[in-house]
């Protein structure tokens, strides 16, 4: 039987590290084309160069998601190379948190460029496509902070609410083009996350928070294939997974 995945072209910004790049070996072993977007070059290739050597099929290109002409040519070069795309990954995202009299402007500016145009860019860029073939999947991935705001972490939630906001727009929106829609929300998953705090102190705690907390990434590696597995005429439209010894 069909497991859904095989075959699939998925596009997944962020490959570099944590989340994107434990779902390209899930989805790969799972028999999907994958096409690798990150900025650290180095490692995309790496892990295409791995996953082609155990008989998967897999591309990596520069990408930063706040270039919305970097993010098109991503989508374009996957459907030239695969002649299609089914899936879209929006997972590119940092957490530089801190409380806002601190004035991290620097920091507000890059999640919002980041965590808030990115995703939108990625749908800018696979949504033609997608339609034109009347079939599609947008992955989004937003984060408990997505669902609740914490005293520190006022605009990390505000731009995790947004892709929250912008994925039931979205799925109300495609409904005419046969493309589904998923938003996951994780808690405290290891990666390279919190390096992307920059305040030392904040820092210190989510290191403790997430030594402490953290389950391993292909958490969210299985809830996207169970998205993208099941049949077509099924639309998971959200997915919020924690750590089971995670509170908040
Ligand atoms: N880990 C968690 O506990 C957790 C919980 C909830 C939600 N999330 C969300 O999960 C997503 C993935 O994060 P992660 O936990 O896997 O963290 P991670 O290991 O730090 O990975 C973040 C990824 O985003 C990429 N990225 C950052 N800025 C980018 C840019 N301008 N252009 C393209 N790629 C960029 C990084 O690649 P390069 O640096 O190579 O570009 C890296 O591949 C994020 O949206 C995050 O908010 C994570």
């Amino acid at each position: 039987m069909s497991n859904n995945i095989e075959g699939k072209v998925v596009v997944i910004t962020g490959a570099s590290s944590g989340l994107g790049e434990a779902t390209a070996r899930l989805l790969s072993a799972q028999g999907a084309n994958v096409m690798l977007g990150a900025r650290r070059v180095d490692r995309i290739q790496a892990l295409a160069a791995e996953l082609t050597s155990r008989g998967g099929k897999a591309i990596a290109i520069t990408t930063d998601v706040t270039r919305y002409e970097q993010v098109k040519s991503l989508v374009d070069a996957a459907v030239q190379a695969f002649g299609r795309i089914d899936v879209m990954i929006n997972n590119a995202g940092l957490m530089p948190q801190s409380p806002l009299e601190r004035l991290k402007i620097n920091d507000w500016d890059q999640m919002i460029d980041v965590n808030i145009k990115g995703v939108l860019y990625g749908i800018a860029a696979a949504l033609p496509h997608m339609k034109q073939q009347k079939s599609g999947h947008i992955i989004n991935v937003s984060s408990v902070a997505g669902h609740k705001v914490r005293a520190g972490g006022a605009v990390y939630a505000a731009t995790k609410h947004a892709v929250r906001a912008l994925s039931e727009g979205l799925r109300q929106e495609v409904k005419p083009y046969n493309i589904r829609t998923t938003v996951i929300s994780p808690g405290a998953v290891a990666t390279e996350l919190p390096n992307s705090v920059t305040e030392p102190d904040v820092a210190e705690n989510f290191q403790k928070f997430y030594e402490a907390f953290a389950i391993p990434a292909d958490s969210f590696a299985r809830a996207v294939a169970y998205a993208i597995s099941e049949p077509e005429d099924v639309d998971i439209n959200e997915i919020l997974f924690r750590p089971t010894k995670q509170e908040v």
